[in-house]
C-alpha cells in the first residue's frame, strides 16, 4: 500500500495541475470574450467599406483603374468580414448538441485556417465521403478537436511547406471517422508516446502549452470515440479520429 505522505503529494500535484488548467481555461474564456467584442466592433466599419465601395463601382464614368482598385478594396473587406464572422461564430459558447455534418465542419475550419496554411506554403487536399450521416455532437467541441489537430499539422510544416490531406469515411457500425495527415518531419518514437500527455510540448516557451492533444483526446473519449496516430520520418504524421454517430442517445 502506498504510504500516506506519498499519496498526499500525488493528490497535491493533481490539484495543482487542475488549478493551472482552470486558470488557463479562464484566461482563454476571457480572451474569447474580449476578441468577440473587438470582432463586433470591426464588423461595422467593414460593412461601411463594402457598401461604399460597391456604390462607387456603380457610379458612371469612374476610370477602370479606380474601379479595379475599389473592387480589390471591396473583396479584401469581404474576406475580413467573412473571417471576423467566423471568429464570432467560433468564440460563441453554446453547448448545444445537434446534428452536425462532419464534412461541412471540416470545411469551416479549413476556410478559417486558409491564411495559416497559405502562409506556410501548405496545400490542402480533401477526400470527403459525401454519403456520411450527420453526427449528434456539440459542434463547437468538434471544431476544437479539428482545430487542434490541423494547427499542429500546419505548425509541423512551418518551414518546409507540404500537403495537408483530410479524409472522411464511415467506420464500422454507427461510426464516422476522419484522417488528418501531413508530410511534415514526423514524430520520433520516444516523443510519440508522450504527445497526449498534459503539458507535453516540443515547442518553444510561449509557442505551445502542451494542452492541445491532451484536451483533444479527452474530448474525443468523452464523446465515446477514439483517436490514433501513426508517424514516420519518411511519411509524416496521420491522426485518425473515430466518433459514434449517436453517442449517449
Ligand atoms: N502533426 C504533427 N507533426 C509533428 N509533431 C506533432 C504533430 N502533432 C503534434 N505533434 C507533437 O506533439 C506535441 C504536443 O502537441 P499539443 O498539441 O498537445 O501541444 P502543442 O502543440 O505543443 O501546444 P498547444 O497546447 O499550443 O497545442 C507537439 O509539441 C509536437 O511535438
Ligand atoms: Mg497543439
Amino acid at each position: 500500500m502506498k504510504d500516506p505522505a506519498a499519496r498526499y503529494s500525488d493528490d497535491a500535484a493533481i490539484t495543482t495541475d487542475l488549478l493551472r488548467q482552470l486558470a488557463y481555461n479562464e484566461k482563454m474564456a476571457e480572451l474569447g470574450k474580449i476578441s468577440a467584442g473587438i470582432v463586433h466592433e470591426l464588423n461595422s466599419p467593414l460593412s461601411v467599406i463594402i457598401s461604399a465601395s460597391q456604390m462607387i463601382m456603380r457610379e458612371e464614368g469612374v476610370p477602370d483603374s479606380v474601379v479595379e482598385m475599389i473592387s480589390r478594396i471591396s473583396s479584401e473587406a469581404q474576406r475580413l468580414s467573412h473571417l471576423t464572422k467566423g471568429l464570432l461564430h467560433f468564440s460563441s459558447h453554446d453547448e448545444t448538441v445537434s446534428d452536425v455534418d462532419l464534412n461541412l465542419t471540416l470545411d469551416f475550419i479549413l476556410n478559417f485556417l486558409n491564411y495559416e496554411a497559405a502562409r506556410r506554403g501548405v496545400v490542402v487536399s480533401k477526400e470527403y465521403d459525401f454519403t456520411l450521416p450527420t453526427i449528434l455532437i456539440d459542434a463547437n467541441l468538434l471544431k476544437q478537436i479539428l482545430l487542434n489537430i490541423i494547427m499542429n499539422a500546419l505548425q509541423a510544416m512551418e518551414n518546409s511547406g507540404g500537403t495537408l490531406h483530410v479524409e472522411t469515411s464511415a467506420a464500422g457500425e454507427g461510426c464516422v471517422c476522419f484522417h488528418i495527415s501531413d508530410n511534415g518531419p514526423g514524430i520520433p518514437p520516444e516523443t510519440l508516446e508522450r504527445i497526449f500527455d498534459r503539458y507535453f510540448t516540443t515547442k518553444k516557451v510561449g509557442e505551445g502549452t502542451g494542452l492541445g492533444l491532451f484536451v483533444t483526446k479527452s474530448l474525443v473519449e468523452n464523446m465515446g470515440g477514439n483517436i490514433n496516430v501513426t508517424s514516420s520520418k519518411a511519411e509524416g504524421t496521420c491522426f485518425c479520429v473515430t466518433l459514434p454517430i449517436r453517442h449517449g442517445v
